[in-house]
């Protein structure tokens, strides 16, 4: 298998983990796209990087996933979640993430993957729903997906609006890069901590390829690492 599994103690245990990857890689010339995630589990990932004096200046990165019709102002926006984690911390030579508030959205979302294509990703860093989705590429989506406009399941919308704050209503839509977008990466770290992200890890670690667990995709990549804190 072409999938290296770490496992770890805690969240922030795996967040050194990802420290000492992307380190090594950013010293040895090797990153220059790095795409990124949002959620809780990317917290400590991040705030590792902020602490550190590693030199983020000369790359770009490109932002999985985006809420339709959210402002970047509100807190509830993937744009303000990384502003507030890393962005506003960080210097990098460019930041990207999909808009969820373009007029076009279809235009946005082929843009972001045109983007995507002109800076093919070296890296991109993962988490997992619960009901094994990566980015916003829910069960069911063909793996074939690129930069769409995905709709959430009532499982993702449940597990998601706890996040939300200042009663603003959780949209059922976002903008997402597609299942093929991310296994263009030439590397990809994944991120599963807890016992919610079971089922997911698995999943992918049973090896059955199935667009039900849109994660299990993941072993048709040559250059996979998970991490996890799991007993498995
Ligand atoms: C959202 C994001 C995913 C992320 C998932 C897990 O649904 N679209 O990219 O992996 O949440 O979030 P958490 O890390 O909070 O468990």
């Amino acid at each position: 298998k072409n999938l290296k599994l770490i496992k770890v103690e805690s969240p922030e245990q795996g967040a050194e983990q990802v420290y000492e990857i992307i380190k090594n890689e950013i010293e040895s010339g090797r990153l220059n796209v790095l795409g990124l995630a949002t959620g809780s589990t990317m917290i400590p990932v991040y705030d590792k990087w902020v602490s550190s004096n590693l030199d983020f200046s000369n790359i770009v990165t490109f932002n999985l996933d985006e809420y339709i019709g959210i402002p970047e102002s509100s807190p509830n926006s993937y744009a303000y979640f990384m502003s507030e984690h890393l962005f506003d911390k960080k210097e990098f030579r460019k930041t990207n993430i999909p808009d969820g508030m373009a007029e076009d959205l279809v235009e946005e979302c082929a843009a972001y993957e045109d983007l995507l294509e002109e800076y093919p990703l070296d890296i991109q860093l993962l988490g997992v729903g619960e009901n094994g989705h990566i980015a916003f590429n829910e069960p069911g989506l063909p793996f074939d997906s690129v930069t769409h406009v995905a709709q959430l399941t009532e499982s993702t919308l449940g597990v998601n609006s706890q996040y939300f704050e200042n009663d603003e209503k959780i949209p059922e839509t976002a903008l997402s890069m597609g299942i093929s977008s991310i296994l263009g990466a030439k590397k990809i770290v994944l991120l599963a901590f807890g016992e919610k992200k079971r089922a997911a890890i698995e999943k992918l670690l049973e090896g059955n390829v199935t667009t039900e667990w849109p994660i299990t995709k993941l072993v048709d990549h040559k250059d996979v690492i998970v991490i996890t804190d799991l007993e498995i």
